[in-house]
């Protein structure tokens, strides 16, 4: 490994000036205004991947493209297919940004920026490493498929159709996705598990227009107020969901998995002085780990209505509207909970009032099989890289595709983490440590090695 050690020390202010360049591109995938930067971003994707030789192409779909890259066929030993991403969130709300979001700042050990950690910074790992032993030993032990989409914030749906016209071209025997987080500061961890998610917008309309409270009000059905009993009437005071069915398809947790969380060094004070809050909430007889990682959730995301603008106004809205979405664990269906919820909110909906349920995105949860040999290549590789072993978790999370990927690939997934949960993802100042960004790169490169060790059948 030394050329390869030699080569990652001479040029480590390069790939910290390479991430920069790519953080300083605005792909937001769910703002249209950025069509142009999430192009520009797979466009300097695909620059990269030229540059080291690979074979690329920039994959066009009815939404934002697809960069795919890889190496030449290796005999005899595992294909591996990298995921990742280049598309990030809004930057939202931009004021409360110590440094502006695209335009990285380096800080306390850190890079400030969106899209540091999720996922620019821990995806350009795997693709450092594979220029690193490309330019030290001039060649990889094993071949390497990249899919770098710019649509995974928004709920991939264009990748879905990629991967299943593309089955024979994508063809691999394990994935490997950086896109998740380490347990704590200089605790490492493979994640086996990731929750799915349901995502809606409701429209509640009512009167044709907004009205005088004091004339109106009491007699004309509020939307607003109809609103808030309606979503609230979705999860009850222990915090179960009340979408008739929610719970039939739930796999619970065991007794040994419990206890496997439990043993973990989780120190629940200082979790919430992290996130300046007194005390957690959550379903009834489970632990935080528990409600974070494996158990199904309810959160609104969004929520307005009526006049928001300074002082007071009487004012009965003629809308209210909301984004709201479930986290689902492994087993359950994202179709099946639409058609329950809309069901069920249809039968709350009062009279004077009609509603628009739009169902946005949806995926399962995943669970990855401990016992494949990718596992303990990964586990080595990580403790190279890190200097310490790996700690087996759950997230609380989704990464839409994975499921999808050891479907129709039938290949195993590799959750590998290098972000920490205190990194901002999806808020202001999002972070990531540049030690991490350093130690991935160098587990990344050991990956490739212990992975082509493995024997396919
Ligand atoms: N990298 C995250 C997924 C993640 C978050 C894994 C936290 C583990 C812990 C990913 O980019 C993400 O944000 N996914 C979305 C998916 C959604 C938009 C379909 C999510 O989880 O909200
Ligand atoms: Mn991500
Ligand atoms: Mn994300």
């Amino acid at each position: 490994m030394s050329e390869l050690e030699q080569y990652l020390g001479a040029q480590c202010s390069q790939f910290e000036e390479d991430l920069c360049e790519l953080l300083r591109i605005r792909s937001v995938s769910a703002d249209s205004t950025h069509i142009p930067d999430v192009r520009q971003a797979a466009d300097w994707m695909i620059d990269q991947f030229q540059g080291m030789g690979l074979t690329v192409e920039l994959v066009e779909t009815d939404g934002h493209p697809i960069v795919y890259a890889e190496s030449p066929a290796v005999e005899g030993v595992p294909v591996a297919l990298i995921y990742g991403h280049y598309d990030v969130q809004p930057p939202d709300p931009l004021d409360e940004w110590i440094s502006p979001p695209f335009e990285p700042t380096r800080r306390d050990g850190n890079v400030y920026a969106r899209g540091a950690t999720d996922d620019k910074g821990q995806m350009l790992t795997h693709v450092i490493s594979t220029q690193a032993w490309l330019k030290a030993n001039g060649g990889l032990p094993l071949q390497l498929k990249f899919v770098i989409e710019g649509e995974e914030e928004i709920g991939s749906g264009n990748l879905i159709t990629f991967l299943q016209n593309e089955q024979k071209r994508l063809a691999c025997d394990v994935v490997v996705v950086s896109d998740t987080s380490q347990f704590g500061p200089g605790q490492p961890a493979i994640t086996y598990g990731l929750r799915g998610i349901a995502y809606y917008e409701i429209q509640l309309n009512g009167p044709k227009q907004d009205l005088h409270s004091g004339t109106f009000g009491g007699a004309v059905t509020n939307p607003a107020n109809a609103l808030v009993e309606m979503l609230a009437s979705l999860i009850d005071e222990d915090g179960r969901i009340q979408v008739p069915g929610y719970y039939d398809d739930v796999v619970p947790l065991t007794d040994s998995e419990r206890q496997q969380f439990a043993a973990l060094p989780f120190d629940e004070g200082r979790f919430m002085s992290q996130l300046g809050v007194k005390a957690l909430g959550g379903e009834k007889s489970y632990s935080t780990l528990e409600r974070r990682w494996a158990r199904p959730t309810f959160d609104i995301n969004g929520i307005w209505g009526g006049y928001q603008g300074e002082g007071a106004k009487t004012v009965l809205p003629g809308h209210a509207s909301a984004k709201f979405s479930f986290r689902l664990v492994p087993n359950q269906d994202p179709t099946k909970v639409t058609a329950a919820l809309r069901d069920m909110l249809e039968s709350v909906c009062p009279p004077g009032i009609t509603m628009n349920l739009i169902d946005h995105h949806g995926a399962p949860g995943f669970l990855v099989p401990l016992e494949s040999p990718y596992i303990g290549a990964a586990a080595r590789a990580i403790e190279r890289g890190f200097g310490h072993a790996p700690v087996f978790i759950r997230e609380g999370g989704s990464i839409p595709i994975v499921t999808n990927f050891s479907e129709s690939l039938n290949a195993d997934v590799l959750l590998l983490g290098w972000g920490l949960n205190d990194d901002n993802t999806h808020s202001p100042n999002e972070k990531f440590s540049l030690a991490d960004f350093h130690r991935g790169i160098k587990a990344s490169t050991h990956l490739w090695r212990e992975l082509s060790r493995i024997e396919v059948s």
